[in-house]
């Protein structure tokens, strides 16, 4: 029994060399968020299964077919979340958060069992928000103007921004009427799994991707036409807001989303970056939903972004990980010395990155490794360092002789910008 145990289809390790850029990534939206007033709030991975039919719909894709549930040894039906808003919901219920606005976010893996492609994990990660008890348009604006910041500290162009309105209960029954009027006259055109949806969910058929069914939607009629005096006026009040903040948009009547609990504004921010798993954040408002799950009535809007899609827009070579230093010690009494000195320095220098080379060998495959971690410098620590106090200093990363400084100069001399311009991590 010695065969290789590898990770599960569709869910992937991060490793090392990666992490950097995540960390970049989620560091990046931190800060955003907290400039913004929004608290983190960390939910359990696994809920019970009836949270998620209750909030996301039965009769969802990500309900009938796409969650890990599973019985637990005590007969419990739970699931692995497939998303972060039931979850957060629950738990702002749970815990009465619900007497005064809540701006929460959440950031982790969710699980859904699709089929794995670019873009489209098992397990894969989101970064999302949920603001709890503001019925806008305003806070609608503000959680759009927030997605905004993210790209511009990320350093992300070409995004688009699409939104449509949903209408409120009573407006959506009425179209949904309209709708599988229209859709049963064209019966015969539709793809198969439109068809069983014309029954079960029709506003999901304005999702297909089948080419004919597509033409049939084309010529469907449009929600936003069956919106009272009230959500219009709320739409109108968020577009307004957006030509306002500058923020360009694509009304698009067909933009349903695959989530049973929204209504009024929805929207998603599209990439053709990525193929077919452009949608790199998506969200809008649903205010049925806390009441829906046993809550007071309260009004809601939030979005997610899937970190995986986002990480595949940043240029990886500009974030760079790896340690600032890598001391280097030659000889023996250098490499007894060589961690009491790193301790030193890390006390001196908070925030540098230092890896101390531990386990000998001689200078010259030392130095090979300290080059292969990435770091930006070489420390070389050998007698005549030892003697008098100083630490030899070698760029790694662009041309440079080794020169000695003394420990009091190393801050300032591992801050200098560096002749590549690039600017020192630890600073
Ligand atoms: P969602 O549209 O299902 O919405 O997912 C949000 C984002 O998560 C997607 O736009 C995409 O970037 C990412 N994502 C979804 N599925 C996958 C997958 N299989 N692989 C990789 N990335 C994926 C929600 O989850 C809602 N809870 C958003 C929300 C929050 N609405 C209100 N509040």
């Amino acid at each position: 029994m010695s065969g290789k145990i590898q990770a599960i289809r569709g869910m992937h390790d991060i490793l090392p060399e990666r992490s950097a850029l995540w960390q970049h990534l989620e560091d990046r939206v931190r800060n955003v968020l907290e400039a913004y007033g929004y608290r983190e709030m960390r939910t359990p991975l696994v809920e019970v299964t009836e949270l998620f039919k209750r909030s996301i719909g039965e009769v969802t894709d990500i309900v009938e077919k796409e969650m890990y549930s599973f019985e637990d040894r005590g007969g419990d039906q739970l699931s692995l979340r497939p998303e972060g808003t039931a979850s957060c919901v629950r738990a702002a219920i749970e815990h009465g958060l619900l007497d005064q606005p809540q701006r929460i976010w959440y950031r982790g893996p969710m699980f859904r069992r699709e089929r794995p492609q670019r873009g489209r994990y098992r397990q894969f990660h989101q970064i999302g928000v949920e603001v709890l008890g503001l019925t806008g348009p305003d806070i609608d604006l503000e959680t759009i103007l927030l997605t905004r910041r993210f790209w511009q500290a990320l350093g992300l162009d070409g995004l688009r921004l699409e939104i449509n309105s949903l209408g409120d209960a009573p407006e959506r029954a009425r179209y949904r009427g309209a709708l599988t009027d229209y859709l049963d006259t064209h019966r015969d055109a539709l793809d198969e799994d439109s068809r069983k949806r014309l029954t079960t969910n029709p506003l999901r058929v304005l999702d297909s991707k089948d080419p004919g069914t597509r033409a049939v939607i084309d010529g469907a009629p449009s929600l936003i036409d069956f919106l009272g005096e009230e959500t219009r006026g709320h739409f109108d009040q968020l577009c307004a807001g957006l030509d306002a903040a500058g923020i360009d948009y694509h009304v698009n009547p067909r933009l349903v989303r695959g989530l049973d609990y929204y209504n009024r504004t929805v929207f998603e921010w599209i990439t053709d970056a990525l193929g077919a798993q452009g949608t790199v954040c998506a969200g809008g408002r649903y205010d049925g939903l806390v009441e829906q799950l046993g809550g007071k009535a309260t009004p809601a809007v939030g979005f997610a972004m899937g970190v995986e899609r986002l990480l595949e827009l940043i240029d990886a070579d500009a974030v760079r990980g790896g340690p600032d230093a890598y001391l280097v010690a030659v000889g023996e009494r250098a490499q007894q010395q060589a961690l009491l000195l790193a301790e030193r320095l890390r006390e001196r220098m908070p925030g540098l990155r230092l890896l101390c080379h531990c386990g000998g060998g001689s200078f010259k495959s030392q130095f090979k490794k300290a080059d292969r971690s990435g770091a930006r410098w070489a420390l070389v620590l050998g007698d005549d360092e030892l003697d008098n106090g100083s630490i030899g200093l070698k760029p790694l990363r662009e041309a440079g002789a080794q020169r000695a400084v003394t420990l009091d100069a190393l801050p300032a001399a591992l801050s200098e910008t560096t002749a590549a311009g690039g600017e020192p991590t630890h600073s």
